[in-house]
């Protein structure tokens, strides 16, 4: 078995674990989070776990092989340090750092170091992605023209924290820069970009980005967490949607069930399965089987992720240079803030210090 020890037991946190305690690779050594609350709900959830709010009883531990961060992005820069100094395996959330700068170094030094280190880019760990990437390298749909991603949910909202990961089309968004630059098997050319300030609120929570990659792939992006906060039925709008010279492929999911639907030249394939949230199953066993191989077995990079941080970052500086039309009242928000601290089921709640939640 191998040991990990996870810093951070908010909302991410506390899916790890879970995967973590059900994975016969891993022993939960210990779970690190600065809040007294969070130090509880890990006491009940991981009782054999020693549970502290002191990151450097881990990083002291030779006989701790790997760290899951889970914290916020101010605090991952200086882990991250620690974790490569103490020869320690590393399975980190994103973004690596809150800034461009610190991002890069990050990748450096990983790259200069021989240990397995991993960012949770979950949607490189997701059977559908994966199904039509496969569809598309095959030549079913001829020559790929055009990548089309929308994520748009009743979600995250301003004051409900991630203020390190910055606003939504980074925090979130940044996910759906990578996807489609992992579609487009190519580096971003250009990119325009176009916000609104919902509710009148200081910073754009709705984007959307177009532009292209440099093999002349064409993308547009839509990430908002505006989507119908107010509804009596919440719902969402999340999709892929993949044209080709000759053919086309595309995703749907209800966070329940995801549906991939490729219309190729030879193959008509339509299947439904399991969403499976964040994938942190597939994530937690993958990183414990590159460590015992000593290879990444396909594992997401730090360097996709810094790639996409990065372009995220200067597609919502674009946005706010092109004019950000200002809709709504804050009072609207306020409804919004205050109904979701009520909710026990909707879109990205925040964790909340019971642990059946
Ligand atoms: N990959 C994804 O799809 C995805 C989705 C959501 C969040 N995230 C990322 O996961 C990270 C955590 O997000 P979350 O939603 O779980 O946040 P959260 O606020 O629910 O949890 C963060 C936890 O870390 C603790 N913490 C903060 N700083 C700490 C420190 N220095 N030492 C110890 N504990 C500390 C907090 O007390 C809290 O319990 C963020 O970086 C976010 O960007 C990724």
């Amino acid at each position: 078995m191998l040991k990990i020890g996870i810093i951070g037991f908010g909302r991410m946190g506390r899916m790890f674990v879970k995967e973590i305690l059900k994975n016969p690779l891993w022993q939960l050594a210990y779970i690190c989070d600065c809040n007294q609350n969070s130090r509880q709900a890990a006491a009940l959830i991981a009782p054999e776990a020693v549970i502290t709010d002191n990151e450097d009883d881990i990083f002291a531990d030779t006989s701790v092989n790997a760290v899951g961060l889970f914290a916020l992005a101010d605090s991952r820069f200086s882990q991250i340090n620690k974790a490569l100094k103490s020869g320690k395996h590393i399975m980190a959330e994103k973004p690596v750092a809150s800034d461009t700068r610190t991002e890069w170094a990050i990748a450096d030094a990983v790259e200069r170091s021989d240990l397995i280190v991993t960012v949770n880019l979950f949607n490189r760990n997701a059977w559908y992605h994966k199904d039509i990437i496969d569809f598309i390298r095959s030549g079913e749909i001829g020559e790929l023209a055009i990548v089309r991603i929308a994520h748009q949910t009743p979600g995250h909202m301003p004051q409900e924290g991630h203020d390190p990961e910055g606003p939504a089309f980074h925090d979130c968004g940044m996910h759906y820069v990578d996807v489609a630059r992992w579609y487009a098997n190519s580096e971003y050319a250009s990119y325009h970009a176009q916000g609104v300030r919902m509710w009148s609120y200081d910073i754009p929570w709705w984007i959307q980005a177009h532009g292209t990659f440099q093999n002349g792939v064409v993308f547009d992006i839509t990430q908002g967490f505006v989507y119908g906060h107010l509804a009596q039925v919440q719902t969402h709008n999340c999709y892929v949607d993949v044209i080709g010279t000759k053919g086309i492929a595309r995703m749907t999911h209800d966070f329940k069930n995801a549906t991939v639907e490729l219309h190729g030249v030879t193959q008509t394939i339509i299947k439904t399965d399991a969403f499976k949230d964040k994938k942190a199953d597939v994530m937690v066993d993958l990183f414990g089987r590159s460590i015992l191989e000593g290879k990444n077995l396909g594992l997401p990079t730090v360097r996709d992720s810094v790639i996409a941080s990065d372009m995220a970052w200067k597609m919502l500086h674009d946005a706010e240079k092109n004019g950000l039309p200002c809709i709504g009242k804050p009072e609207e928000m306020e409804e919004i803030l205050a109904r979701r601290r009520t909710m026990t089921n909707g879109y990205g709640l925040p964790a909340k210090n019971n642990v059946n939640k």
